[in-house]
C-alpha cells in the first residue's frame, strides 16, 4: 500500500475517498486509479534520472485520462500499434512525442504514423527499413527509424516477460545492425538506437550488460547515433520487501556507458509507472467451504485481471472495511467457468460475508488494459481519484457495448 491508498477509520481510501464510496457509486467490480500516485511515481523517476527522458509505456494502462495525465507531467509516450498513436493523439498528445516500436507493424500502422508526424520508429528487422523506407517515399516523407538491438540477455520476472534473449522474436541482432545502419537508403533519416530486454527487472546488472553491448556496438558505426531508447522494465514490489531496482544504481551505470551531452536518452518505463496506483474492488459473492478447502469467491474475473492466470503473479488482496478479526487461508477465485481464473492461493482473510467488499491491488499496470469478455462479462469501469473527487474515466460496458456491430446469422438468411 501507498500512503494514498490506506486505511483511515477502519476504511481503506485512495487518496480522501472511501473505496466504498466509489464501488457504492459505480457498482463492482471496479478499477480505480489514483492520480497522486502516478504523480509521485513520474516524479520519483524524473528526479532519480534528470539526463534521461521519459516516454510512459502506455502499453501498462491506455485509457486517455491515464495517458493524458503523463502528457501533462511531461512524458513522451511509448506505443506499439497504430490503436495506441489513435488514442495518444485522443489524449491531445504531441505525435513527435511518440516513439513507436513493435515486431510486426503493417504498412496501414507504419503509414499511419508516417503521416501522423511521430518522432521516432523503431525497426525490428532489415526487412522492416526496406517497408518503412518503401511507406516513406510512398508518403513523400521522411522516416526518423532507430535500430532495436536484441543483445541476447535474458532478463524479466517471468519467462514469458522476457524480450532480450536470441530465441526472442524482438530486434536484431550485433551483426545485423553493424551491417545496416547508417546505410543510404531513400525515405530513412538514422537516429539511433534502442533495446528493451524485458519487464519486471530488479537487477542493474542485465541492464549493465545489454547497454555494454550496445555501447561497444556503436564504437563500431561509422554513422552518428544521436538518439537511444535504453527500453522500459523497472520492477514494483507487488510483495511487500519485493526487491526492486536501485534508481541511484542505474543512472550511476546508465553514466559509465553514454554521455548525455552526446547522445538523447530516454527510457520506456509503463508497469513503474502505473501498477501502484490502482486497486481492483470486487465484491464478495460466497465464502465456501468445501471438504477442507475455503474459496472466496468474489464478482471480478481473469476477464478482468489476467495476470495471475497467465504469469501465476502475485496481487495482494485485502478487505476494505479494516478487520482484526481471526483469518485463516483461502482461495480468492472468480466465477468464470476455469479453475485457472484463481487470484491467489491460500491467502490469509477473515470470514467474509457475501457483499463485503476486497481491493486487488497493484493492478494499475497490464490489468484493465488486458480485461476481455470471456464469459460474457462486460468489461469493469474505470475511475480516476483526484484528492477529493473521482470521476468514471471509463464507463462500465453494457451488453449493446459487447455486441455491438455482430448479426445473428439466421435472421439475415
Ligand atoms: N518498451 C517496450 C518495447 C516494451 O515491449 C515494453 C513492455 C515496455 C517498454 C514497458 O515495459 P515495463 O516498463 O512496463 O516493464 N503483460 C506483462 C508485461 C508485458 C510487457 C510488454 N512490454 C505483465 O503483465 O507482466
Amino acid at each position: 500500500m501507498t500512503d494514498a491508498i490506506c486505511y483511515c477509520d477502519g476504511v481503506l481510501h485512495i487518496d480522501k475517498v472511501p473505496v466504498s464510496e466509489i464501488a457504492q457509486a459505480c457498482g463492482t467490480p471496479v478499477y480505480i486509479y489514483s492520480a497522486a500516485v502516478m504523480h509521485a511515481r513520474y516524479r520519483l523517476l524524473e528526479t532519480a534520472l534528470p539526463e534521461i527522458d521519459i516516454c510512459y509505456g502506455m502499453k501498462a494502462c491506455d485509457t486517455l485520462a491515464v495517458i493524458n495525465l503523463f502528457i501533462e507531467l511531461g512524458a513522451g509516450i511509448d506505443v506499439v500499434s497504430g490503436g495506441e498513436i489513435q488514442r495518444v493523439l485522443a489524449a491531445r498528445g504531441d505525435p513527435r512525442r511518440i516513439v513507436f516500436s513493435g515486431v510486426g507493424k503493417t504498412d496501414e500502422e507504419i503509414t499511419f504514423a508516417l503521416r501522423s508526424g511521430v518522432g521516432q520508429i523503431n525497426a525490428e528487422s532489415a526487412s522492416e527499413v526496406i517497408q518503412i523506407a518503401r511507406l516513406a517515399q510512398a508518403a513523400k516523407v521522411r522516416a526518423p527509424v532507430a535500430l532495436r538491438l536484441n543483445p541476447d540477455i535474458p532478463a524479466g520476472g517471468h519467462q514469458k516477460i522476457q524480450t532480450g534473449h536470441a530465441r526472442a522474436k524482438f530486434g536484431m541482432a550485433v551483426h545485423e545492425i553493424g551491417a545496416l545502419y547508417g546505410q543510404d537508403i531513400a525515405g530513412i533519416d538514422w537516429r539511433g538506437l534502442a533495446v528493451h530486454i524485458g519487464s519486471q527487472i530488479h537487477q542493474v546488472a542485465p541492464y549493465d550488460k545489454a547497454f555494454g553491448v550496445l555501447a561497444e556496438l556503436i564504437t563500431t558505426l561509422a554513422h552518428p547515433v544521436t538518439h537511444i531508447d535504453l527500453g522500459g522494465g523497472f520492477a514494483v514490489a507487488y510483495r511487500a520487501g519485493d526487491p526492486v531496482l536501485d534508481l541511484s544504481d542505474y543512472r550511476a551505470m546508465v553514466a559509465r556507458h553514454f554521455d548525455p551531452k552526446v547522445v538523447r536518452l530516454l527510457v520506456e518505463p509503463g508497469r513503474f509507472l502505473t501498477a501502484p496506483a490502482a486497486i481492483l474492488v470486487a465484491r464478495v459473492i460466497h465464502d465456501k467451504h468445501t471438504g477442507n478447502h475455503r474459496h472466496v469467491i468474489i464478482d471480478a474475473a481473469m476477464n478482468d485481471l489476467l495476470r495471475p492466470s497467465l504469469y501465476d503473479a502475485f496481487h495482494n488482496i485485502i478487505p476494505i472495511q479494516e478487520t482484526h478479526a481471526p483469518a485463516s487461508p483461502a482461495d480468492i477465485v472468480g466465477p468464470i467457468c476455469e479453475t485457472g481464473d484463481t487470484f491467489t492461493r491460500d491467502h490469509t482473510l477473515p470470514s467474509l460475508e457475501p457483499g463485503a467488499l476486497v481491493a486487488i491491488c497493484d493492478v494499475g499496470a497490464y490489468g484493465a488494459v488486458m480485461a476481455s469478455n470471456y464469459n460474457a462479462r462486460p468489461r469493469a469501469p474505470q475511475v480516476l481519484v483526484d484528492g477529493t473527487r473521482f470521476r468514471v474515466i471509463r464507463p462500465r460496458e453494457s451488453f449493446a457495448d459487447m455486441i455491438r456491430g455482430e448479426t445473428d446469422a439466421l435472421s439475415h438468411q
